[in-house]
């Protein structure tokens, strides 16, 4: 066994609302507000797409993703040939680390960001080499003033999960001027949440940056978590090594199919995005805006040091959030439940004020 994997921990999914009730006693409906998953779920035209493809079950998927390749590069504007499907972004960032990373590399990140980035370079033998988060942001100056010889590749998580808080255009292209050849990889899972608009255009930078990697994932504001499927754009002459490190049938058809009609249904998709938009904005309108992160994604990031304390009266609501390193993460929900979860921490901060 590799030496490295013996003090590796391993993911722990957050508890489904099922175990939590078990445990707990409880016997009314939980909120799961944990895993940052779509809460309208996707555009009615997946269930429609996902009918049609039950038909063949029989047959390998297409393991190129013809048709969904074609989607995503008409829509972005960018060569078929430079865009790598996985079974979910997880899967994509495996794969990357596989493709590039070599005993003795050093990568570089964020403290208090996804964590899959650092569990990938640990197999591969690699050391880890982060600068802290500023106010819930990636700190691209602190990072440029990291990169070394060593450095064989970059992660960057925009908006930052489980923080939230997003870098700017310039913020980045002033980065990506500093980074040479290096592989730079631009996590933007939650970019379709995003209404900043200075924002990155980071399709747009794809000519400019060669070393620039894409990532966007379908399992977030399309709705589709449980069918895994997300992708990478890079430079075509990068997307050819990535296929050399590729399962042959990673993802399925029906995960194809369905991440094709998510795609189309663009309509869908900005209701969805307006929805977050506007229940965000009631956080950060309410008085414990004072106690969050800025958020431009589909959660918020409650600071506390009293993670423990927090998680337990919120579950007592009902309500199933992520304690974090960062403090606790919830996923922006219904209107209904938000009016809990506010309600909830207006609670909460008032009886520490008090005592
Ligand atoms: C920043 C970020 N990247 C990647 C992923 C993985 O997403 P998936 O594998 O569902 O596409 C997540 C999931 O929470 C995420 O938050």
């Amino acid at each position: 066994m590799k030496h490295q994997l013996k003090n590796l921990s391993v993911y722990q999914a957050g508890k489904t609302a099922d175990e939590l009730k078990a445990a707990l006693g409880i016997e009314e409906e939980m909120m799961k507000l944990s895993s940052n998953e779509n809460v309208y779920g996707p555009s009615p035209q997946v269930k429609v797409a996902l009918k049609d493809a039950m038909n063949d079950p029989h047959e390998y998927p297409d393991s190129y993703g013809k048709a969904l390749k074609t989607a995503i590069a008409a829509k972005y504007d960018v060569k078929e040939e430079a865009i790598l499907l996985g079974a979910g972004l997880d899967e994509v960032i495996m794969m990357l680390s596989r493709a590039i990373l070599k005993h003795g590399d050093e990568i570089l990140t964020s403290e208090n960001t996804f964590v899959q980035y650092q569990h990938h370079a640990i197999i591969e033998g690699c050391s880890i080499i982060t600068a802290p988060l500023v106010n819930g942001k990636f700190d691209l100056t602190a990072l440029a003033g990291k990169l070394t010889d060593k450095t064989a590749l970059v992660w960057l998580c925009n908006p930052n999960n489980p923080t939230g808080h997003y870098f700017s255009s310039e913020e980045l292209s002033a980065f990506l001027d500093q980074t040479g050849d290096v592989p730079v990889v631009l996590d933007e899972a939650y970019a379709e949440y995003v209404t900043a608009e200075d924002y990155p255009d980071s399709f747009a930078l794809c000519d400019t940056y060669p070393n620039l990697i894409i990532l966007r994932t379908f399992s977030k504001a399309y709705g589709l978590a449980s069918l895994r499927v997300g992708y990478a754009i890079s430079s075509d002459q990068w997307t050819d090594m990535w296929h050399r490190v590729k399962l042959p049938f990673n993802v399925t058809t029906l995960s194809l199919r369905a991440a094709e009609a998510a795609l189309r249904d663009q309509q869908y998709l900005k209701s969805i995005r307006d929805r977050n938009a506007v229940e965000r904005r009631r956080y950060f309108a309410s008085p414990i805006s004072a106690h969050l992160l800025p958020s431009q994604t589909n959660f918020v990031l409650v600071k506390t040091d009293e993670g423990k304390a927090l998680n337990d009266h919120l579950l007592k609501f009902g309500i199933i959030a992520r304690p974090t390193p960062a403090g606790i993460r919830i996923t922006i929900g219904t209107a209904e439940q938000n009016t809990t979860v506010i309600k909830a921490l207006e609670d909460y901060f008032a009886s520490k004020k008090k005592g």
